[in-house]
């Protein structure tokens, strides 16, 4: 799929990967709704876009993914600006054990209520055009970080139900692909709380293992991830695929059939 004229929304886009994501989707002619719950950031990522790229390109809108209401405000608002939706990226998460209720709601359930809003848009049963929805788990939604069990479990569980999901609307013929991204380290501000023992709550003294973890996987740069998220993106053959990107390159990951 050629992505250029093409809408989407990436959630967290403040910064980090979120930033990098909607970065080269803006590169390849794609317009973007920049969703992110820090105000402050999301205007300066904007102003940046806008010398780039061009003021009527971006969007930006504040929007806490916990709250299907701002989510469901934002969608309609990209829609209403940009016409259609085509591709959609839930990313916003956070590392946070101490208040690990909150990592849920961000990690998980966030996910999946930007991925229902996006159906109801996207799905070609409810007059939507189809399209694309990507999905960011982790490494950690592969195998364990032991300094952040419920960061691994929301991860797992973002990559169970993104396969779910694609497995679903292949059979329903909603016209929706649906993918996830399973990065190891990357160079963004949330290493700093993978090290931060206030976040690693009650397994604080893990954090160096953690550390040391890092130093056996190496640290991936933002853009070495947003290539493989642009793959799966663009990629119309691939719907329910886990795409697992490390410092030796990328690979689909394989898991036993059911
Ligand atoms: N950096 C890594 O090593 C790494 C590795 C694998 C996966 N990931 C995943 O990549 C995604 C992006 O992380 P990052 O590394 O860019 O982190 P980051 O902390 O640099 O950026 C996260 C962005 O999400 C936003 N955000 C946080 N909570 C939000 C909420 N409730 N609603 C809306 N926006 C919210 C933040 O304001 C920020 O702009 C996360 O899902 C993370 O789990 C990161």
């Amino acid at each position: 799929m050629a992505p250029g004229g093409l809408i989407a929304v990436v959630t967290g886009a403040a910064q980090g990967l979120g930033r990098g994501f909607s970065e080269i989707l803006l590169q390849n002619s794609v317009k973007v709704a920049l969703l992110d719950a820090n105000e402050a950031a999301g205007a300066r990522v904007k102003e940046v876009f806008d010398k780039q790229f061009g003021s009527d390109k971006t969007l930006f809108l504040k929007c806490d993914v916990q709250s299907e209401e701002q989510l469901r405000v934002a969608f309609q608002k990209t829609k209403e600006t940009f016409g259609q939706l085509d591709i959609v990226c839930n990313n916003a998460g956070i590392i946070d054990e101490k208040n690990w209720e909150k990592a849920v709601s961000v990690n998980l359930l966030g996910t999946v209520r930007g991925t229902y809003i996006a159906l109801e848009h996207m799905n070609r049963h409810t007059g939507g055009q189809g399209g694309v929805v990507i999905n960011v788990s982790s490494m950690a939604g592969l195998g364990p970080i032991l300094s952040s069990p419920v960061y691994t479990a929301t991860k797992h569980a973002v990559v169970g139900f993104t396969r779910a999901m694609a497995a679903s609307s292949s059979v329903s013929g909603y016209g929706v692909r649906f993918n996830v991204l399973c990065p190891a380290f990357t160079q963004t501000d949330m290493l700093n709380a993978l090290r931060s023992p206030e976040r690693a709550g009650q397994f604080s003294h893990l954090v160096d293992a953690a550390q040391t973890l890092t130093e056996k996987f190496g640290i991936l740069s933002v853009s070495e991830v947003a290539k493989s998220f642009l793959q799966l993106v663009t990629d119309e053959t691939k719907n329910g695929e886990a795409l697992m990107i490390h410092g030796k390159g990328s690979q689909y990951v394989s898991f036993p059939s059911l």
